[in-house]
This record gives C-alpha cells, sequence and structure tokens, in this order.
C-alpha cells in the first residue's frame, strides 16, 4: 500500500537492524488519515470475504483494526494480554510468549464474543507470527476460525510471512519492510 509505504519512509526510524520506530503515525501518535486509508484497503481486499468479526490484539493493532472495522461494516473484538490465569468459564485463554518484547502472558477474551464465528485478525506488525498462531489457538476452543490475516506491517527478515504463508495461512500485508539499516537510516521494502 502506496500511502504507509510513503509513510514508513517519511517518519519511521530503524533503530535497530531489528526494529522499526513507527511512533510517529501508528502505535503512540495516529494518524488518523492514514488510518482511514489502511482501513479502506483492508476493506478493499476483504469485501468479498465471508466473515463475522474483525479481531485484533491490544494495543498497537487496534487503530487500524477500529478503521478496517468501520469500512467492513463488522465488529470489532479487542484481544487483551493478561498477566493471570482465570478461574472463569466466562473467558478463555491462550498462555502467548512476545519474542519482540520477551513476556508472558495469557491472550484474553470473553468466550461468547467469537464462540463460533469467522474470524478476520488484524495486526500492526508481524514478525515472528506467533501473535497469529496464538491467536488461532485461543479461537480454536470456541470453535471459531481464522479466515485471513491482514497485516499493516510485514518484517520480511524476520520468518512470520514466509511461515503463515508456507502452513497455508491467507496473509494480506500492506508494505512488506526487507531490512532496516539504522546506520545509514534506510528502510528497505519488498
Ligand atoms: P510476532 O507475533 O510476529 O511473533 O511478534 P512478537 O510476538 O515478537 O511481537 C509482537 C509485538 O511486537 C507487537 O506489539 C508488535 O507491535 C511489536 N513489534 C514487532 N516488531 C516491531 C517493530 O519493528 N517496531 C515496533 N514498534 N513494534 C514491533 P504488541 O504485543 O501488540 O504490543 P503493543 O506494543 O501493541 O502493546
Amino acid at each position: 500500500m502506496k500511502e504507509l509505504e510513503e509513510k514508513i519512509k517519511l517518519l519511521g526510524i530503524p533503530r535497530t537492524t531489528e526494529i522499526s520506530d513507527v511512533s510517529a503515525f501508528l502505535n503512540q501518535q495516529v494518524d488518523p488519515h492514514l488510518m482511514k486509508a489502511i482501513g479502506d484497503d483492508f476493506a478493499a481486499h476483504y469485501n468479498d470475504y465471508d466473515f463475522d468479526t474483525i479481531v485484533t490484539v491490544e494495543s498497537s493493532g487496534i487503530a487500524p483494526a477500529v478503521f478496517a472495522s468501520l469500512a467492513l461494516d463488522k465488529p470489532l473484538v479487542i484481544l487483551k494480554k493478561d498477566e493471570r490465569e482465570r478461574d472463569d468459564a466466562v473467558f478463555v485463554q491462550q498462555p502467548s510468549y512476545s519474542f519482540t518484547k520477551g513476556n508472558h502472558y495469557y491472550l484474553t477474551t470473553k468466550s461468547d464474543l467469537i464462540q463460533g464465528k469467522k474470524v478476520i485478525l488484524i495486526d500492526d506488525f508481524l514478525a515472528q507470527g506467533s501473535v497469529v498462531m496464538n491467536v488461532e489457538a485461543l479461537l480454536r476452543k470456541v470453535d471459531a476460525e481464522l479466515v485471513a490475516i491482514g497485516i499493516c506491517i510485514a518484517k520480511d527478515y524476520q520468518p512470520g510471512f514466509q511461515i503463515l504463508s508456507e502452513k497455508g495461512y491467507d496473509v494480506y500485508c500492506q508494505a512488506h519492510i526487507t531490512k532496516l539499516d539504522p546506520e545509514t537510516q534506510t528502510i528497505y521494502f519488498g
């Protein structure tokens, strides 16, 4: 998606060879015009899909997912990251680990929000692909189906996109970053 790539080129900062800082427009300060364009782009891609609900994971996925939800006229369920296991049948949980942040958490939501639903997952970054697989495991527990995955920024120098594609997931990424060079402050796209 050209508009997102242009914004990353203009305001994205390669902090390391692994991590790009997009806090000027995506996850700390949010550019609403870019978010609208992102939502419309997801809507154009998923317009003909048969699904019930959009799902995202807090927190940085929320902004793009809200705009996609509005453009597709479908509800949005935000999966929470809970520090503790809940002894309550109202909730469904999936133990998860973030490679990027190095922390453990329980992906958590109320079962009845997603029970039996056909779901499209929208998220900001795709790195290792672990979030996607944990979301699918969570959905499976309530007989829900992961129909497709929409990602704003795939980091193709990390294995997530390739792993998910090879596993047969339907993955659409709006921008593919192939390399970050913090020395020259250059971000390369595929
Ligand atoms: P994975 O799903 O691809 O395996 O990713 P992993 O668990 O390793 O990490 C996902 C989290 O890391 C996400 O944050 C995502 O936004 C963040 N992340 C991954 N790569 C980058 C990057 O290059 N730049 C920035 N700024 N963030 C990155 P999260 O768990 O959703 O937490 P939150 O920050 O949204 O609250």
